[in-house]
């Protein structure tokens, strides 16, 4: 069987209809008709979906572009998401229907209704409370996949403070560095996660990382594995011994928050240095989380939905976090592995759940196509209605395997594109409209995209260029924390009033967007998002490492991997054991997920004359294609 991920996505090729069943019973827009008002009256559209919420004092404008690029969202409107996702339950019936169902990788249980998880929320927020977190404050999360995971996000909006989810599967230095650029006072982190049967140490990381930080004056620690880990008197505390005094109260205050106050910031890799953090509002963000996820998965009051992210990323944040309890469904949440024990894992959640809506990325579904049919073909998968993907391009053979052994031919596939930045879906279907595997099909309602050329022309049908956002949308990134210069420059000044994607991509004749790929140095390696200059300084950080150069490459499960170029220093002997070395080298200063999948020891790099690595030529020549235009090449 092949699951390769050659780019044979074609507008041509297969296209396929939603069953009448399933659009007789789906309670979405029109397409032409909402997308049509939307043109018309961006500000009007997005009015009357920030309505469908709750707010302490409506908004005076809707979109204020007074100060271009850093546009605001319903400007002088009061609110706090917390109030939408928890709050507002509470009065009502709903405060007894589940909100969470979670479950650990050994099998074990616990389910939270609204009126449950909101108890838990304020308890932990006046537990922050007490220790003096107050409005604005930075708050560093380290944890595993746990609910306290979501508990301690939702406390920190509660009370205004601005939570930074650090992956749990980030490393010491990463978690450093993130905990050092957002100057937070506060930790919080677990004894340890499971994962794959084995006890991932994170305590241990945040002590190293703390050895550093002297911003940091108290660590909540959760206790997950029981294992013995080191409590450093005065600084750090337990989190059920904190959650059983009287200061955790029940009775807790949502604060007031402006609509542009920040919720949160979160670090993504981007073209050149450190990851940088976006930072995302309250209000906006709000707006546009809920309503994408109420239209592209048409998510129902009775529906179970799964999204299978990690919440150290922000399709976590939005779609796994925030985005379900905005819109008051059932959400399921798994601590560990897909194939652990075995491959069926998954599946076997999906049947015991009753899962009616799985939102996972194109890599996984490669990485479980690989066991094959056998494997989900022994559980009953009907209760699934819709399937999602998110992360990279979905190669047709994964798209077709998901829809056929999945979805048993039936369930349509909601190819979700979006980013960090974006914060919220902007080019995808709603169940209801033709799907054509590959292509995340259209911008949603309210969204205005192009494709450029590089003097800023709009490319003609089926060419590549640029992808660009040409209007604002409510949940996009207000800034990179603490470096508004770097978000003019990266997103906005290529073609000034035009958000830059970062992707390249093309137009079918039917208006149908097919992202092909990043075009800066972004590296999407199993759907993560990795910058070639963190692996590369990652890797010069090594005694033994002059220079070193990284570029992805396609991968059948990964869809991409990291190719490695290492000049030696000298005195210093290719071998490899000197190649496994320097994985682990990469490893403990990013993390698991960037190490190389190849390092190649060479003598000289291709660069220009002004000393820029051309990545382009590497690449070209690991895949034996023409270098292209190397004019500007050192010699
Ligand atoms: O290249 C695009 C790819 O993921 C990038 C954004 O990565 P990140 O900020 O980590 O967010 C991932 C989750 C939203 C994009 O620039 N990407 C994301 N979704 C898709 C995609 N590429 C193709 N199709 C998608 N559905």
């Amino acid at each position: 069987m092949s699951i390769g991920t050659s780019d044979d996505r074609s507008p041509d090729g297969d296209v396929f209809h939603p069953t009448p069943d399933l659009v007789a019973r789906a309670n979405v827009p029109v397409w032409e008709a909402e997308a049509g008002h939307a043109r018309q009256d961006l500000t009007g559209y997005w009015a009357k979906r920030a309505q469908e919420l709750e707010w302490y004092h409506p908004w005076d404008q809707v979109l204020d572009e007074s100060n271009k690029p850093f546009y605001k969202w319903f400007v002088g409107g009061k609110v706090n998401i917390v109030h939408n996702c928890l709050d507002r339950y509470t009065k009502t019936w709903r405060r007894n229907k589940l909100a969470l169902i979670w479950e650990g990788e050994a099998g074990d249980h616990r389910t939270f209704s609204y009126h449950a998880l909101n108890r838990e929320v304020c308890k932990f927020a006046s537990v922050l409370k007490a220790l003096g977190t107050v409005k604005g404050d930075r708050v560093t999360i380290y944890l595993p996949r746990i609910p306290e995971l979501i508990i301690a996000m939702l406390a920190c909006a509660k009370i205004g403070a601005i939570h930074s989810v650090v992956y749990g599967g980030f490393s010491v230095e990463a978690l450093h560095g993130r905990i050092m650029d957002s100057h937070s006072k506060l930790a919080i982190t677990a004894d340890g996660g499971w994962l794959n049967g084995k006890i991932v140490r994170l305590k241990d990381m945040m002590d190293e990382a703390l050895q550093r930080s002297p911003t940091v004056e108290h660590v909540i620690v959760v206790k997950r594995t029981a294992q013995e880990v080191t409590m450093e008197p005065e600084r750090d505390l337990w989190y059920h011994d904190l959650m059983s005094l009287p200061i955790a109260s029940p009775k807790c205050e949502t604060e007031v928050m402006d609509a542009e106050d920040p919720l949160y910031i979160l670090y993504t890799s981007g073209t050149t240095g450190k990851p940088k953090a976006v930072l995302h509002t309250h209000g906006g963000y709000m707006v546009g989380i809920y309503a994408t996820l109420r239209d592209a998965f048409d998510l129902k009051e009775d529906d179970r939905w799964w999204c299978t992210a990690d919440p150290g990323w922000v399709t976590g944040h939005s779609y796994l976090v925030y985005g379900p309890l905005l819109n008051g469904a059932t959400s399921f949440f798994y601590e560990g592995a897909a194939t652990y024990p075995y491959p069926n894992r998954w599946w076997q959640m999906i049947e015991r759940y009753g899962i009616n809506i799985f939102y996972t990325a194109p890599t996984a579904i490669r990485g479980l196509m690989r066991f094959g049919e056998a494997w989900p073909n022994r559980h009953d998968l009907t209760s699934l209605r819709l399937l999602g993907s998110v992360g990279e391009p979905i190669n047709p053979e994964a798209w077709k395997w998901y829809h056929r052994v999945i979805g048993k031919g039936r369930a349509p596939i909601i190819d979700t594109w979006w980013q960090t930045e974006t914060g919220m879906f902007l080019i995808t279907p709603t169940p209801v409209v033709p799907l054509k595997p590959g292509s995340a099909t259209r911008p949603y309602f309210g969204v205005t995209a192009d494709i450029l050329n590089e003097e800023g022309q709009s490319v003609a049908d089926g060419e590549e260029g640029y992808l660009v956002i040409t209007s604002p949308w409510p949940a996009m990134l207000r800034t990179i924390y603490g470096d508004a210069d770097r978000y003019v420059k990266q997103y906005w000044s290529k073609y000034p009033g035009k958000y830059l994607t970062g992707d390249s991509a093309k137009r079918d004749k039917d208006g149908y967007y097919w992202v092909i790929g990043r075009v800066d140095d972004v590296i999407k390696v199993s759907g993560y998002r990795l910058g070639t200059a963190e692996i590369e300084s990652a890797l010069v950080s090594h005694p033994a490492v002059a220079e070193a150069a990284a570029i992805g490459l396609p991968h059948e499960v990964k869809g991409t991997a990291i190719h490695t170029f290492v000049i030696l220093r000298t005195g210093h002997n290719p071998s490899d054991a000197l190649k496994e070395e320097l994985r682990a080298h990469v490893g403990h200063e990013v993390g698991p997920i960037a190490k190389p999948e190849e390092i190649t020891f060479v003598d000289k790099l291709p660069k220009t004359r002004s000393g820029k690595i051309m990545r382009r030529v590497l690449k070209a020549r690991a895949q034996g294609l023409s270098e292209g235009d190397i004019t500007t090449l050192e010699d």
